[in-house]
């Protein structure tokens, strides 16, 4: 059976019709406004529309960014995006005006398990996926099966403290990791470092076209490819933070596998030899046990599609 899967992002979202190998036979993309979620609604109903004039397909699975219940039709909550248990199931359902199957899968968890089946993680049992973005998102496969928890909200790795009394958080906490190991962070910090440093932060500002508020992340990516210091630090520094939490996250699970997601990706070794470092080093019982494998994830942009697709199938 074909399956839609729907990646919802910031502003835009991207869909496509995926096969039960993974691959996308066809696709769209829709612009939308990330507080308006009935925006949302409406561009995930177009695409379903578009699509299926295309291939028949007997489910859609929604990507979304946020805290999503066991049943896989609400979400609960989402620190970046104006959900508040928000129907998002029955809203497209009543909006398709079909009966098809809608499932709604958090996104990590999508990303995650598309590169489980067909990516990254595909030759192990035992793996964490990091997507590091706007947010920092999780997902867990442990023996071979998604972890979700009790009420679907397992894996939300991203808001496990790591430094008391720290960055406030969207989710009301203190000091999560996403506050120290998401895109959000590094530009955050990349900002902060180009107002106290300006003279360590010429590349980067050229880039940012002259304005330290017009830096993005691949900036900082793009700079440090081109051997910027400023910018090749401030890499190292989000490679630490995610080697040290992912070495908390082992003493739980014991990954054979740490799966790097979303666009810092791009900045490979640059990212993850300081994660692989900071990871050896913070691990419990070091030189005694054999350490995970860092990796970039391999499907890109295309993982929420693919694994929002595959788990709307199961
Ligand atoms: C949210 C997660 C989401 C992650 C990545 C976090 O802030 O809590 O649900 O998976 O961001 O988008
Ligand atoms: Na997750
Ligand atoms: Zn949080």
């Amino acid at each position: 059976m074909h399956a839609i899967g729907v990646d919802i992002g910031g502003t835009k979202i991207a869909a496509g019709v995926v096969d039960e190998d993974g691959n996308i036979l066809a696709r769209t993309r829709r612009v939308t406004e990330p507080d308006d979620a009935a925006s949302i609604d409406r561009a995930v109903c177009e695409v379903y529309v578009e699509l299926s004039e295309q291939f028949e397909v007997g489910a859609i699975g929604v990507a979304a960014a946020g805290f999503v219940n066991a049943e896989r039709s609400t979400v609960l909550f989402a620190p970046n995006i104006a959900w508040r248990d928000y129907p998002l199931q029955e809203n497209v359902r009543a909006l398709l005006k079909s009966d098809i199957r809608v499932v709604v899968e958090n996104d990590a968890n999508a990303a995650g398990w598309a590169e489980f089946r067909f990516g990254a993680g595909r030759d192990v049992k035992d793996m964490l996926l990091l997507t590091v973005g706007t947010g920092l998102g999780g997902a867990i496969v442990v023996g071979g099966n998604l972890v979700r928890g009790a009420w679907g909200v397992a894996a939300e790795v991203g808001h496990m403290r790591v430094v008391p009394h720290g960055h406030i958080c969207g989710c009301g906490n203190e000091g999560c990791w996403e506050q120290y190991a998401s895109g959000s962070a590094l530009v955050r910090d990349a900002q902060a470092a180009m107002v106290k440093h300006p003279e360590r932060a010429v590349t980067l500002l050229g880039l940012a076209g002259g304005e330290v508020s017009g830096l993005r992340g691949p900036h900082i990516t793009m700079a440090a490819k081109l051997g910027d210091p400023l910018a090749t630090e401030l890499l190292a520094e989000l490679g630490r933070w995610i080697g040290e939490g992912s070495a908390s996250v082992a003493a739980l699970l014991d990954p054979a596998v740490v799966v790097i997601g979303g666009g810092v990706g791009a900045a490979d070794e640059l990212l993850l030899g300081p994660a692989r470092y900071a990871y050896a080093h913070s691990l419990s019982a070091r030189g005694y046990r054999p350490f995970a494998e860092f990796k970039v994830a391999s499907m890109g942009n295309d993982a929420g599609i693919v694994g929002a697709a595959d788990l709307a199938r199961i």
